[in-house]
This record gives C-alpha cells, sequence and structure tokens, in this order.
C-alpha cells in the first residue's frame, strides 16, 4: 500500500534506467585494482580517469582482512562510555502499535493530520471533511521537519513539514479508487504540500505545543502558485496554456526530505511527481517512470494538466528543489531549475570557505544517481529585504555535477554478497561531472548532444550520458556540519544484480540489496566546491548477525540491527542520526543515531520505533529534544478507514493521523547523555 500511494508502484515497474554506463565504470575500476594493489603508505593519490583524489588516511590505513567481522576496528574491544549524544539504552526491534522510547524518556504528540493552523480553520472532523477546512489546517503525510527561531518570541520556533502524499483508503470512508469525486481530489490537493506552524517549547521538558492563527503559519498545498526560477525558466519546455510565460507553476507535489539553508529558508525535493500524472507516451517521460495510463488518484479527469496528452509540458514543472521562506508568508515559493529535475529526495546546503552554496541531491530511484550543485554567488548577511531577494537567488547560478564512483579493490574482489574485499573496505575514490553551468547570461551545456535546458529539465539523461553511477536508491545527503564529510543513504535495491540490471561494484556491493547502506564522502581537501573526492561505506546494513553487514568496523554484537536506511540528520555533537522505511527484518521502522568519529565510531543505537505501518521521518536532534514526523500509520495492505490496522495516536475507534512527534529526557539533559 505504501508502494501504490507513495511513489506509484515503483519497484513494480521496470527499472526506469536502461542506459549502459556501468560498463565504463567496470573497465576503470578493473584497471584501478592493478595499481591500487601496489599502494602501501597511509595516504595514497589515485589517478583516475578524469582526475586525482586523495584516499583517506583510515582507508588507506587499514590491513587486508576478508570479512567485516575479521576488520581491524572490531579486534579492539570498544569500552568505556558512549559518544555524548547516544548515551541511552538502545530499543530493542519491535512491533508495537506505538512509538517506543527508551526508558528515561518522554514524548508527546506536538501536531496531527487535520489540526487547524490557520485563522478561521475548523477544528478536525474526518467525516465532514472539506477542501477548503483541509488548506487551514495541518496536511497529510508528514515528511522532512525543521525548526527555525521566531524572531523577538522567546520559547517559540516556527516547524516547517512537508506533506509528501496522501492515503486515500485511509482518508475518506468508502472511497472508491475508480471513481474518486472532485471533493475528495480537491483536499488531497489541500492535504498535499508544506506547512508553516509556529511551536511552542515547554520550559522545563522538551515538549512542543503548536501555536494556531500564527501570522507566521501557512500551508502551500498543490494549487499555490510557485515561481520557477533559474536557467529553465521560461524555456519552451515549460510553458502550458495557463502559463505562457513558462515562469509560473500552481503547487507542489510529493515533497519528501528537505533542507535548512544558512540563509533561513527550507528546501524541499518533489520526488515521486510521476505517479500524478496520465496518458504519456514520450521516451522522457519514460525515463522518469510517468504512465501511459490513468493516474493512481484519476486527478487527470478533474484539472487538464495532469494529462499529459492533453498538457504536454506540465510534468516539466515539476521534480524540483523547492525554496520557502518561513519568515514570509505572503512570499511565493520558488522552483529552482539549476539543481536539475529528476525524483529528487531533498537537498542540504554546505557552504564554500567564500560563502558560497553547495547543495546536495540524491535522485531516489533504483539505479539512478546521486548529484551536487556549485553555486557561484556569495551568501551574504543580514535580514533586510534585499539581503533575503539576494541570498533567494543564490541556487540560480552555479554548475550542476553528478557523481562517478570508483572502488579501489580488484572488481572480482565484489562477489555481490557483500564480503568486504582483502583491503578490509568498500572504499575508494569519485568525481564530480559538471552537467551544465547556469550564470546571469545564460546557461552552457557540458554535455554532448544536450542543450543547457534540456540538461536542466531531463537531468536523468545527461547523467545517462556522462557515465555517472547507477546508486542503490540515493536518499537523503547530508554534510556533517562538524566534520563536513558527507554522509548519503542508500535505501535498498532489490534489483542489484538481477536480470540484465547493474550488477555490484564496491560503491553498491551486494545484489539484491534488501536493507541498504550509508556511504560517508570525503570532498577533496574537505572542500565542498572540489571536484573529485574520496569515499567510504559507514554502514552496510542488515541484522548484524548477516556476515553481509558492516558498521564502520564496530563490533557487531554491540549494535542494533537495522534496514533501509532513509533520511539523516545530525545532532550538535556530530552524532548521525538515521531514520528507516520499510524495514525488511520484520521489526517496525525506527530511528537510530551512531558516532562518527572516536573509538565509538559505528556503534549503531535504535532510539525509538514508530507504530504499525508507519515511517520514520524528518528527524532534528537537537540539546533536549528529538522531533520525528510519523508519516503513512496503519499504512498496510488491506487497510481502510473502515479497516484501521493501526489505533496511534489516538486509541481504538479513532482515525489513524500522521502526526508529528516530540521526545525528551525526563531529567531534562541533553539528548542521550
Ligand atoms: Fe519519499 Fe525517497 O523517500
Ligand atoms: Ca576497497
Ligand atoms: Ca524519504
Amino acid at each position: 500500500m505504501t508502494c501504490r500511494f507513495r511513489c506509484g508502484d515503483a519497484c513494480f515497474h521496470e527499472v526506469p534506467n536502461t542506459s549502459t554506463n556501468e560498463y565504463v565504470g567496470d573497465v576503470i575500476a578493473t584497471a584501478l585494482s592493478r595499481r591500487t594493489m601496489m599502494r602501501a603508505a597511509a595516504v595514497v593519490t589515485v589517478a583516475t580517469g578524469a582526475g586525482a583524489a586523495v584516499v583517506t588516511p583510515a582507508a588507506a590505513g587499514t590491513t587486508d582482512t576478508g570479512t567485516a567481522a575479521d576488520a581491524p576496528a572490531a579486534t579492539a574491544a570498544k569500552q568505556g562510555k558512549a559518544a555524548r549524544g547516544l548515551r541511552f539504552a538502545p530499543v530493542a526491534p519491535n512491533t508495537t502499535d506505538a512509538v517506543v522510547i527508551p526508558d528515561g524518556y518522554q514524548q508527546n504528540v506536538v501536531i496531527r493530520w487535520g489540526d487547524p493552523i490557520l485563522r478561521g480553520a475548523p477544528a478536525f472532523d474526518p467525516e465532514n471533511q472539506t477542501a477548503k477546512a483541509q488548506a487551514g489546517q495541518f496536511g497529510y503525510n508528514n515528511d522532512f521537519l525543521a525548526l527555525l527561531p521566531v524572531p523577538g518570541e522567546r520559547g517559540r520556533q516556527i516547524l516547517v513539514a512537508n506533506h509528501e502524499y496522501t492515503d486515500e483508503v485511509l482518508m475518506f470512508r468508502g472511497y472508491d479508487p475508480a471513481n474518486p469525486t472532485r471533493e475528495q481530489v480537491e483536499i488531497a490537493w489541500a492535504a498535499h504540500g508544506l506547512a508553516a506552524v509556529v511551536v511552542e517549547e515547554d520550559k522545563r521538558t522538551g515538549k512542543l505545543t503548536a501555536v494556531p492563527r500564527h501570522h507566521l503559519n501557512r500551508r502551500v498545498t498543490a494549487t499555490t502558485e510557485f515561481r520557477i526560477t533559474g536557467p529553465a525558466a521560461g524555456s519552451d519546455l515549460l510553458k502550458t496554456s495557463a502559463d505562457p510565460t513558462g515562469t509560473k507553476v500552481l503547487g507542489t507535489l510529493n515533497n519528501c526530505a528537505g533542507g535548512t539553508t544558512p540563509w533561513g529558508t527550507t528546501l524541499h525535493g518533489e520526488e515521486n511527481f510521476n505517479q500524478y500524472f496520465a496518458n504519456s507516451s514520450r521516451a522522457t517521460d519514460k525515463r522518469y517512470g510517468i504512465g501511459t495510463g490513468a493516474s493512481e488518484r484519476k486527478w487527470e479527469r478533474f484539472d487538464k494538466r495532469f494529462d499529459v496528452a492533453q498538457e504536454p509540458n506540465e510534468v516539466h514543472r515539476f521534480g524540483y528543489i523547492v525554496e520557502f521562506d518561513p519568515y514570509d508568508p505572503t512570499s511565493t515559493p520558488r522552483k529552482h531549475t539549476a539543481l536539475g529535475r529528476f525524483k529528487h529526495e531533498g537537498a542540504t546546503i554546505r557552504l564554500t570557505a567564500d560563502g558560497r552554496p553547495v547543495a546536495y541531491s540524491g535522485d531516489d530511484e533504483r539505479f539512478d544517481y546521486l548529484y551536487k550543485f556549485v553555486g557561484s554567488k556569495r551568501m551574504k548577511q543580514g535580514t533586510s529585504r534585499a539581503v533575503r531577494e539576494h541570498n533567494l537567488s543564490l541556487l540560480d547560478e552555479g554548475t550542476l555535477y553528478v557523481a562517478k564512483f570508483t572502488g579501489n579493490s580488484p572488481a572480482i574482489e565484489i562477489d555481490g554478497t557483500g564480503k568486504l574485499p582483502s583491503d578490509g573496505e568498500f572504499d575508494g575514490s569519485g568525481e564530480w561531472i559538471p552537467l551544465a553551468t547556469a550564470t546571469a547570461d545564460g546557461a552552457v551545456s557540458h554535455v554532448d548532444g544536450m542543450t543547457a535546458e534540456e540538461v536542466f529539465v531531463f537531468t536523468r539523461l545527461a547523467g545517462d550520458k556522462v557515465g555517472a553511477t547507477k546508486m542503490d536508491r540515493p536518499e537523503d545527503v547530508e554534510p556533517n556540519p562538524v566534520s563536513g564529510k558527507v554522509y548519503v543513504a542508500l535505501t535498498n535495491n532489490s534489483n542489484r544484480g538481477v536480470g540484465s540490471n547493474a550488477k555490484a561494484d564496491e560503491a553498491n556491493p551486494r545484489n539484491a540489496n534488501k536493507h541498504g547502506h550509508i556511504l560517508e564522502l570525503t570532498e577533496r581537501w574537505n572542500r565542498p566546491e572540489s571536484t573529485t573526492f574520496a569515499w567510504q561505506l559507514f554502514l552496510v546494513a542488515g541484522d548484524p548477525n548477516d556476515p553481509a553487514t558492516y558498521f564502520a568496523g564496530f563490533p557487531k554484537d554491540q549494535v542494533s540491527p537495522i534496514s533501509c536506511p532513509d533520511n539523516v540528520a545530525f545532532d550538535p555533537h556530530g552524532n548521525l542520526w538515521i531514520s528507516t522505511d520499510g524495514n525488511a527484518l520484520g521489526s517496525h521502522d525506527g530511528l537510530f543515531g551512531v558516532a562518527t568519529k572516536g573509538e565509538r565510531r559505528g556503534e549503531l543505537k535504535q532510539f525509538l520505533t514508530v507504530p504499525n505501518g508507519a515511517e520514520t521521518c524528518g528527524p532534528i536532534v537537537q540539546d533536549r529534544r528529538v522531533l520525528v514526523a510519523v508519516q503513512h500509520p496503519g499504512e498496510i495492505d488491506g487497510a481502510s478507514v473502515e479497516n484501521p490496522k493501526s489505533a496511534w495516536p489516538d486509541g481504538e475507534g479513532k482515525i489513524v493521523r500522521p502526526s508529528v512527534v516530540s521526545v525528551w529526557a525526563v531529567d531534562g539533559s541533553d539528548i542521550g547523555v
């Protein structure tokens, strides 16, 4: 059911990436492996087809070992205290229909689907819901979360949430998927998008309470006007009968993960936008998984812009990174074409030393790519209107890159089982391949046979042409604010190595990868704008008793099982927090914390689990609280309003409601301490 409503059954369709670029990678990896066998020093420079990269000392310094269990870091027992921030007793895997938290912690539901947030919005009444009511209430299926300070109001923060998608069978009593009504469709439009809602902190605990009717509260829906900016704005590819300028579009769809910018705005990925569009027959649409028949929700019956046969360019106006200014409730949110068009999981920003933004973004599809945008304009400090307007244009000019990963072990040692190669690490080097550059005077393509506009609108095809590395569903990508290393969650890919699909490589080392992995990327000289990098796998997920798992070398009898990493976040101490979606080990999804440095590096501990059918999303870890979005509770095959499969959060007999939860230590101490 999650597959059906969230991503349009993406995993049941054929893989959209049918390009053959993995063979290029094999050739280079084989050539490299001979070279790397001769390396000896702690730091090694590895020549690649297009440049040089520094292998991290930790990676190069490992000795030859055969299996994860034998990895050198595991041979020294890890004693002493857990990393600051992670000193909690892990929650055991479970299938409890609740948010299960460690002993010594408390929780509260901050806001639920349907809670009124705007002036005039009525109390939630699921039996009599209207589109107008929904447009003033918290939307459905909260995913990414951001918290930003409220100027001049102590103890308050603005919570910004994504509302990724709707589960019509869990929202409407008697829903008929073959014949949705106009009212149901319009409620669904109003339940998608974003929400901004001010929340108030309890003075003594980590409890948060929503402040309805605050002047900063806002809803953005599938019908809110957006401005299209950047190099493809105004392109013929983006013009429609309703918008001959190619610069205005209604709504944002399927916002999954996101990020908070250093200039005080939020970014939101438009992910599985393809599923809302019907009746396509173009090859470019096929590469994005846009269907040839009716869509799941039948929106094309109520607005022809969702019918590709009638309005061919509307679908070119989705699949972008959206920027939202939570401090100006009258602002028009933007879609940034310079960051490319694909199934953006989200985008996160790191600044260069001279103040330019670098945005990382994964394309969440089996065998799709990892991208980076390097801006050319510098961020300005200040809060004046002119400064904010300048900063809102930072993502319009710069260069878009796609990642190519090269392993440093002989290809024959990457056998697809997850067995570590003889150098003891899945690791290597990589390069960022430029696709196109946008400037104030126009844009330049770096891809043969594609114009710059085509690169920004058909970005997946540009990645195919330059031989980008096919990854196991790149989800959240997040730089560690303490170390600068970049962490990439690769959630799973059961098709890896199956049939004619690409087989395991060192960066995606397991065939039929059910549990996913997390890759740690170090930009050359630790500069975010570098065009080469070193990488290693930080976690290879699964049951730690499974030899095909790896926890940064930490003893596997001391870690929690984990499956399908999705969102990643950092606490103020630089510990990595990982939420999961689709646990394939039989437990409910959860949130995990793990140290990324020091002797406890790799000691993964489960902090919480979520109710039946739910996914853990949007983690934010502040000193005194953990905030999670509990997305799609009760979303289990066969569930409906009449036949619920969860009683969360309000108990038996009440409709199931996606909600945001805050968790804190009872003694008021910092998280985990
Ligand atoms: Fe909406 Fe890639 O998870
Ligand atoms: Ca290796
Ligand atoms: Ca996600």
